[in-house]
């Protein structure tokens, strides 16, 4: 609170601040954004880092994996969500494509998001990837990691599938994911996402690592969480275990259109009061 009784406005949260809230056990909180009005309505709640997505393919595409979805789309929608000017830090999504190459590519495409606005970029995999990752890192553009379930290995894992159950160090077994947790790390990630692992295995992972991890459907013991925006306010129509709905926009959103329709449908919309004389 400022003397004057008023908020204090929010530090800009950067890189280093993830950092600092691993060692001082301040949880993080990271949601996907996708667009300017959004991201503003996100900041304004308090996030600590706005993810744009390449889940932009599923919930807002259309499509059924996140493996169409280009990096010049990746780039337009880091430069609307960029445009809300947040607080949070903007992690832009280097999606299918645009990496699993090599290192060149993956800085090219890395420069072209951070360009678009991003403070930080995330990809997926661990010790396959991790050449990739300290490339990246060694150009001064922080990487975010992605292990456990990584969408863009839809065909490796046979579906979304919860990765680590079983014990071996084949790709998506668990002595293999404590394998790319470390070698992400190592890499010079910044943080790491853990997707759909069992809990206690995401918090040998965070006992591990010194870099902050950031859980979704990785249960409570990560240094921060993430969830899709749509999910969490019920606009999805998909309904995930792991993901919880804080409000049903489905419900009234349907019920906003369909009044609307109802009134044009019996003139009585617009009404005076929103007519020009
Ligand atoms: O694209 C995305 O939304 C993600 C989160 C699920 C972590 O990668």
């Amino acid at each position: 609170m400022a003397a004057n009784g008023e908020k204090a406005p929010r530090a800009k949260v950067t890189v280093p601040t993830l950092l600092q809230a691993k060692h001082e056990g301040r949880r993080i909180a990271m949601i996907t954004a996708y667009d300017a009005t959004f991201a503003a309505i996100a900041d304004d709640a308090g996030v600590d880092v706005l993810l744009v997505g390449d889940s932009v393919a599923t919930v807002m595409q259309g499509e059924r994996t996140t493996l169409p979805v280009s990096l010049d789309e990746m780039a337009y929608h880091t430069r609307i969500v960029a445009a809300a000017r947040p607080k949070a830090l903007i992690v832009g999504d280097l999606p299918f494509g645009s990496y699993q190459q090599g290192p060149t590519v993956g800085i090219e495409s890395s420069v072209c998001l951070i360009k678009a606005g991003a403070e930080c970029v995330k990809l997926e995999g661990g010790v396959t990837v991790a050449h990739i990752i300290e490339a990246i890192s060694a150009t001064d553009i922080p990487v975010m990691g992605h292990i456990g379930l990584t969408p863009q290995s839809y065909h490796r894992m046979g579906g979304n599938k919860i990765q680590g159950r079983q014990q071996g160090d084949q790709a998506g077994q668990r002595d293999r994911l404590l394998q790319d947790a470390h070698a992400v790390e190592q890499a010079g990630a910044c943080a790491v996402v853990i997707e759909g692992v069992p809990a206690d295995l995401a918090s040998e992972i965070t006992d591990k690592l010194s870099i902050p991890t950031i859980g979704i459907g990785a249960g409570p013991s990560c240094d921060g969480q993430v969830l899709v925006l749509h999910d969490v306010l019920g606009l999805s129509r998909r309904k995930l275990s792991f993901a919880k709905p804080y409000a049903d926009l489905l419900t009234v959103s349907t019920n906003a259109i369909a009044t609307y329709v109802e009134d044009v449908r019996n003139r009585t919309w617009p009404d005076a009061e929103h007519s020009f004389s």
